[in-house]
């Protein structure tokens, strides 16, 4: 694999139709404790690992008020700030009651309350890309969608994403504002999130896959993945990387670490060509 890789090698997209990112991102999911909960085990390792984030050309960095709680965005700004070229997308509507666990509030004062504290934090006067983190199915849908329009047109936000959603949802939330991002659970192994990457991609809408490395059985030894990896010289988790990023142009992976060799593995998949012989092989194991 080239010695020093650069996420510019992924390709851009234009978030919302004006912000340009590098393809490959950075989740700032890990760099807190376990359980998400707390201080990184290694505050200096985090550290390092958002230091050296500019330099490998990643400026799509995906956090939440609730991972740490509070943590990662604090560590953000510290280590980034003022963010030149840099989007830094946050999240809320999450609430947090030890590690490992998570409640949706989508109360409009709470959703009002976690965007003026995400401003705060980072220490921005708007946030260029917030994303509702689940839509509280206790709480009427409308109420959510119609708080967060507010926020946008009083210019707290400057484009909406969304998380954990199907294609109805969004079609609802298009009704109150343009919906720049939707940020679901998807990578080679599952797919269950296919219709709305579809509906991503006719609509020009960014598409986020969390949990982007996973690959369950297929990354197993001797699988077609690890054999492919082999071949190329590359991880099983670049293969992914790679297969995710050919897969679609509005795709977006955010693969997320708090150790800077692993940051510049995962940014090294952005070098790495799948043929197309290679990338349906995978689809076909997948299957
Ligand atoms: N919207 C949502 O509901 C939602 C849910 C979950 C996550 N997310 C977002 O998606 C991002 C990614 O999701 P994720 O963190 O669950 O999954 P992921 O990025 O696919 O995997 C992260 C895990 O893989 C390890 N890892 C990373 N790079 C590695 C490498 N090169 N070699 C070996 N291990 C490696 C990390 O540990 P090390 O720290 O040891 O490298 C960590 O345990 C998160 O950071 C967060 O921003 C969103």
């Amino acid at each position: 694999m080239d010695s020093s890789p650069h996420a510019a090698s992924s390709g851009q997209f234009m978030v919302g139709g004006d912000i340009p990112v590098h393809r490959l991102g950075f989740g700032a999911m890990r760099i807190t404790g376990k359980g998400i909960w707390g201080e990184p085990a290694d505050p200096q390792g985090a550290r390092a690992t958002l230091r050296a984030l500019p330099e490998l050309g990643v400026n799509l960095i995906d956090t939440a008020d609730s991972y740490g709680p509070e943590v990662s965005e604090d560590l953000i700004r510290e280590v980034l700030h003022p963010y030149r070229g840099m989007l830094i997308a946050t999240k809320g509507g999450l609430t947090r009651h030890g590690p490992d666990v998570w409640a949706p509030l989508g109360r409009p004062e709470y959703l009002r309350q976690c965007v003026l504290m995400s401003l705060r934090r980072l220490g921005v006067e708007r946030i260029d890309l917030w994303q509702l983190h689940r839509i509280d199915a206790k709480v009427p849908r409308e109420e959510q969608l119609e708080v967060i329009a507010a926020m946008r047109k009083e210019g707290l936000i400057r484009h909406v994403g969304l998380s954990e959603v199907g294609v109805e949802e969004i079609e609802a939330a298009r009704k109150h504002f343009p919906v720049a991002t939707v940020q679901n659970l998807y990578n080679l192994a599952d797919r269950k999130s296919e219709a709305v990457l579809e509906y991503c991609q006719a609509q020009g809408i960014g598409f986020i896959p969390w949990y982007p490395l996973a690959a369950g059985d297929l990354a197993a030894p001797g699988s077609v993945l690890s054999r492919i990896a082999q071949r190329l010289g590359a991880s099983n988790g670049q293969v992914a990387l790679a297969w995710l990023l050919k897969r679609s142009p509005v795709m977006l992976p955010i693969p997320g670490t708090s150790r800077v060799e692993h940051l510049r593995e995962n940014v090294g998949a952005a070098q790495l060509e799948l043929s197309d012989e290679d990338y349906r092989a995978l689809e076909a194991a997948a299957r």
